[in-house]
């Protein structure tokens, strides 16, 4: 029987560390985030940062903006945020309504305010090593995967699926580390195969129960990304939970994984991108 990652804890511990720093430093820090529409699963996450900014001694700006944005507010919006002091982070909730171009919204954030990484420069500084901020919840990931002791260097680690957000950025920061990474996506053969190969096992697909137990190696340390809503209401990662605790040696639960990671690790890119503009 698997031991359970409590990623509650595990947070818990980051963003006391945060607010101890900010307190002790005495550091003025500050977070605007945009959503657009109203979402609701964007609508808890977005409240969820503001607690943990209230919780670390962050300043949270929030700008709801109405589901028929256009670009160009969106952009203004941002352009003005760029030019505020008192703005050291911005994060745009994703997914954007269709009419906005994501990627063109992503790029209009100064790359030094980038909290979420997903500017092409900080996607560039991860790729060769030379990074500010780590993305939210592949780093989120890693701090859980150091938190069983797991060392990842010479390990075989799968990750399935390969968005941008999650996929991409957790292989290269597995191979930071020395593991061995193997990505799988929709196109991979013998997916199970390839799964059962896996030391440390990554599950970032966006489908409920997808990873079953078979499919899972003997004593895995298992990461399950997934926040999937069920028909019943019920959040359900991409992990069939019940079965592969049976198998792995370490395994994350959904909700209280991964979830309040990615919020730890935004609480610690703000305060990151604090100190380095305070400094310029
Ligand atoms: N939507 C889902 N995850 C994320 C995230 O980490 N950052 C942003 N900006 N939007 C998201």
């Amino acid at each position: 029987m698997a031991q359970i990652i409590d990623g509650k804890a595990v947070s818990a511990k980051i963003k006391e560390q945060v607010r101890d720093e900010i307190a002790h430093g005495n550091i003025k820090a500050g977070l605007a985030v945009v959503i657009v529409g109203s979402d609701p699963a964007s609508r808890v996450y977005v409240n969820n940062k503001k607690k943990a900014c209230e919780f670390c001694g962050i300043k949270s700006f929030e700008y709801a903006l109405p589901e028929e944005t256009t670009m160009e507010q969106l952009l203004e919006l941002i352009d003005t945020l760029n030019n505020d002091k008192n703005v050291n982070g911005i994060l745009v909730q994703l997914p954007l309504p269709k009419q906005l171009d994501e990627k063109a919204v992503i790029e209009r954030i100064s790359p030094k305010k980038d909290v979420d990484a997903f500017h092409e420069t900080n996607v560039g500084k991860i790729m060769i090593g030379n990074y500010s901020f780590l993305p939210c919840t592949p780093a989120g990931c890693m701090e859980l995967i150091h938190s069983t002791g797991v060392d990842v260097a010479g390990k075989e680690c799968v990750v399935i699926g390969r968005s941008n957000i999650v996929g991409k950025p957790m292989a290269m920061l597995l191979l930071h580390e020395n593991g061995t990474v193997t990505v799988c996506h929709s196109k991979t053969k013998n997916l199970a195969e390839v799964c059962r190969r896996a030391d440390i096992l990554v599950a970032a697909v966006g489908k409920p129960n997808f990873v079953t137990a078979d499919m899972v190696k003997e004593g895995a340390v298992v990461i399950d990304v997934g926040i999937n809503r069920l028909e019943n209401g019920k959040l359900c990662g991409d992990v069939k939970f019940d079965e592969v605790s049976e198998k792995a040696s370490f395994i994350t639960p959904v909700p209280g994984g991964v979830g309040p990671m990615t919020i730890a690790t935004l609480m610690k890119n703000t305060l990151t991108a604090a100190k380095i503009q305070n400094h310029e």
